[in-house]
């Protein structure tokens, strides 16, 4: 893996002198039809003014928690939820040991092939996806706690652009898989589809598919934790790399997959808003392994969704958060959260899973392993 990440890192090293003649155009925010929603600046929460945030850490460097950062770090290290897998070898070992007789004998319903489960007491639960797919239990997995005070600051940051955010697609092919709500979007021309550069990224991604995590209640549902808080829940809008012919091909690469997450947060300013009208279409797939086709009259673009991409963000190397969690994923972790009201929250939570209510349907936090976190 190590050595294959250094072939990586050299062939892309060649490619950008290669490519580093060619001029740095600015940023570029997309231009965006005001009509499509009446106020597009109330979707995300109030955040500090970005030109003086990098400044604040820069100059002061990592700050002491506040007391209210102590507490909540407190109480996240007690909080059983922190769950970091134990180690495999030991796991297996135990797993051969023979199993009383009597235990043998009860019919065990066998989990289908392939099969996981967000709860910990079931046999396929997060602390064994490593027998569902041997790669869940590698050292270089996702979600991860992010910390503003650990994290390294980039000072000299390319700027992070989402080209083609307005475009609308031709359908939306909308999926109960079972484990997420996913959306994936049926572009006319591959032109058309959105394209994610600069920052952390060497080269173009495409855009493939959005899916969310969330929880039972508001208290959990984010796979990243941020400052010791998690929130309701999570979007990953998946990218890959432009140098492969499909989101398959690309996510056994090294430099194969790029996902963007962005937290939610609740707004309950005013009860009867709606700030995220493509939850409506929720209702289509309840049932697990169901799947409902949104029609170009009702499409909606990545704009919609999450807003302008202008956001501190923070970077690292990790996996896909479910099995098969292959670790070639280069994480873009938003600081600033989105808005959701518990209306709308309610759609995702009457989602059907297998097992029932499709809800909790995060990982739980993996190991650092001496990983670097950057922050943009
Ligand atoms: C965040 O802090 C926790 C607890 O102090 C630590 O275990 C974790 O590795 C830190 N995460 C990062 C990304 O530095
Ligand atoms: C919310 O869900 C969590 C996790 O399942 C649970 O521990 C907690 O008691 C719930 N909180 C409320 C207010 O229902
Ligand atoms: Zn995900």
């Amino acid at each position: 893996m190590q050595l294959l990440k250094w072939h990586g890192q050299l062939i892309l090293l060649n490619f950008l002198m290669f490519m580093s003649w060619r001029p740095c155009r600015g940023l570029n925010v997309p231009s965006y039809d005001s009509n499509y929603r009446a106020n597009p600046t109330r979707r995300s929460a109030v955040f500090a003014q970005p030109s003086s945030y990098y400044d604040q850490y820069a100059a002061a460097g990592p700050k002491p928690l506040t007391a209210d950062q102590r507490r909540a770090k407190l109480t996240a290290l007690s909080n059983p939820d922190f769950y970091f897998p134990d180690d495999p070898e030991a796991d297996l070992a135990e797993a051969n040991e023979p199993e009383p007789a009597l235990e043998r004998q009860r019919a065990r319903p066998a989990p289908a092939a392939g099969s996981f489960s967000y709860n910990e007491k079931d046999k396929n639960g997060p602390s064994h996806w490593y027998r569902v797919d041997a790669r869940c239990g590698g050292r270089y997995q996702s979600p991860i706690l992010l910390n503003t005070s650990s994290a390294l600051l980039v000072n000299r940051k390319r700027p992070l652009r989402l080209d083609g955010q307005t475009n609308l697609p031709q359908t939306i092919l909308l999926q109960n898989d079972g484990h997420s709500a996913k959306f994936t979007y049926n572009w006319r021309t591959g032109a058309d589809r959105p394209v994610l550069r600069g920052g952390p990224l060497k080269t173009k991604y495409l855009f493939d598919q959005f899916h969310f995590h969330w929880g039972v209640n508001s208290t959990v549902g984010s796979e990243h934790v941020y400052d010791y808080q998690r929130y309701p829940m999570e979007i990953h809008l998946v990218f890959y790399n432009g140098l492969y012919e499909s989101f398959a091909a690309a996510r056994e690469q090294v430099d194969g997959i790029a996902v963007v997450g962005l937290f939610y947060e609740i707004y309950d300013h005013a009860v009867d808003e709606q700030l995220n009208t493509w939850t409506r279409f929720l209702r289509n797939v309840v049932e697990p392994n169901s799947q409902h086709t949104i029609e170009f009259i009702d499409t909606f673009p990545l704009y919609e969704v999450i807003g302008d991409v202008e956001w501190p963000y923070f970077s690292y190397e990790g996996s896909l958060t479910t099995p098969p969690c292959l670790e070639t994923v280069t994480w873009i972790v938003a600081t600033k959260p989105l808005l959701v009201t518990e209306k709308e929250m309610k759609q995702f939570r009457r989602l059907q899973s297998p097992t029932g209510l499709m809800v909790n349907n995060y990982r739980p936090v993996q190991k650092l392993n001496h990983r670097r976190v950057f922050l943009y």
